[in-house]
């Protein structure tokens, strides 16, 4: 026997070493895998482990809430008591009180900061501009990242098929601020560039024509206002996507075995890569209990005793076969990834004790 062991067995840090020391974990995938759950069993594992650990859930549904046992999650970490070592806090991102207090950081004077937030412009992106929600998501995990109070911060991210959408978010104003848009509309309206005028004035013409010279008018107000914000905001871009693909900082895809959320993960994966920034687990979610036969013994035992549980345990057996071929065909997708499997659960993860069994299932392994 000669050959260096299989990089698996050697260098694949495993899910527990991920929630022992990693600083951020990002937790994506589609929509309703089980992005929130994971991202907080994850954050329990790690104050199990007696880390200070903060999840950021992004859950409407306030499913995550009514889990932990708590009312409702604010915008600010709500430290969650528990029979754990370390500390847990969870809280709900509010994508608009998180962008309003950004624009209060970064504001020169507090005129600025409140000319920007009454601009119905402003208020429109930061509501409802496709991208605020993860790049605010993004802004809130660089926020409890750098306050030093927290080990690890764990992001749950929005049901999204593109995991691109979440690594470019942090960009979202500054593309806005390099369109040569925004250069034409802050020109000033008197002085010597006359010829930028001239071409500004047609621009807002006809850009007025197509969406309405009130919105304009509203656009313009909101670039003039946001002047002198914008190296302040560039800087914190570089430093949240230096964040994003530090060392520190693991993505987590969690998919379920099912043939269609597959081909979704497998996409995300895909896109990950190109980003360089490879999943360092998958979590395999909602895999159905493997049963103490195989497929082909219970085809046996249906063709001896058709119907009745004979039948429904063959019917199981094949599912649950299925899974685990999807799941190899993913995980080809994914080489340098460490696997966590959770089975599918009898119900809905309501209470601690279930998502502690959770944060148990994916650190045991
Ligand atoms: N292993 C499991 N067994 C049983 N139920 C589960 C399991 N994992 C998650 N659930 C339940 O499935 C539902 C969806 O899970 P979750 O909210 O974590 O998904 P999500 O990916 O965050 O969804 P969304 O994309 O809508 O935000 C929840 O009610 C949760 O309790
Ligand atoms: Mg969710």
């Amino acid at each position: 026997m000669s050959g260096p062991a299989p990089a698996s067995m050697s260098t694949i840090p495993s899910y527990r070493d991920l929630a022992e020391r990693c600083e951020v974990i990002v937790c994506c995938g589609t929509g309703g895998v089980g992005k929130t759950t994971t991202a907080a069993a994850t954050a329990m594992a790690a104050a199990a482990m007696g880390r200070r650990a903060a999840v950021v859930t992004i859950d409407p549904a306030k499913r995550l809430a009514d889990a932990l046992g708590i009312g409702e999650l604010g915008n600010d970490p709500t430290v969650i008591e528990g029979p754990w070592p370390g500390t847990l806090a969870a809280l709900m991102l509010d994508t608009k009180a998180t962008f309003d207090a950004v624009v209060r950081r970064h504001a020169g004077s507090d005129q600025q900061a409140e000319t920007i937030l009454a601009n119905r412009f402003y208020r429109n992106i930061s509501t409802s501009l496709s991208g605020t929600q993860d790049y605010m998501a993004v802004e809130k995990l660089a926020e409890l990242h750098s306050s030093g109070e927290w080990d690890l911060v764990v992001v749950d991210t929005p049901p999204t098929r593109d995991a691109l959408a979440f690594l470019e978010a942090p960009k979202l104003l500054t593309r806005l601020l390099d369109n040569p848009i925004y250069r034409v509309l802050i020109s000033p309206s008197k002085g010597v560039l006359r010829a930028v005028n001239r071409a500004a004035t047609s621009v807002v013409r006809q850009l007025s024509r197509v969406v309405g010279a009130e919105v304009v008018d509203d656009a313009i107000e909101f670039f003039q206002a946001f002047q002198g914000m914008e190296d302040g905001f560039r800087e914190r871009a570089d430093a949240t996507l230096t964040l994003l693909g530090a060392d520190q900082t693991a993505f987590v895809l969690v998919a379920s075995p099912r043939a269609d959320t597959l081909v979704e993960a497998k996409y995300f994966l895909d896109r990950l890569g190109k980003a360089d920034l490879d999943a360092a687990a998958v979590v395999v979610n909602r895999v159905l209990p493997t049963l103490s036969i195989d497929a082909a013994r219970a085809a046996e035992l249906q063709a001896l005793h058709p119907g009745g549980p004979v039948q429904a345990l063959a019917d199981h057996a094949a599912a649950a076969a299925g899974d685990d071929d999807r799941i190899v065909d993913l995980l080809s997708a994914a080489p340098g990834a460490t696997v966590a499997r959770v089975p599918l659960l009898p119900s809905d993860v309501h209470d601690v004790d279930t998502l502690r069994r959770i944060a148990e299932l994916l650190t045991e392994g």
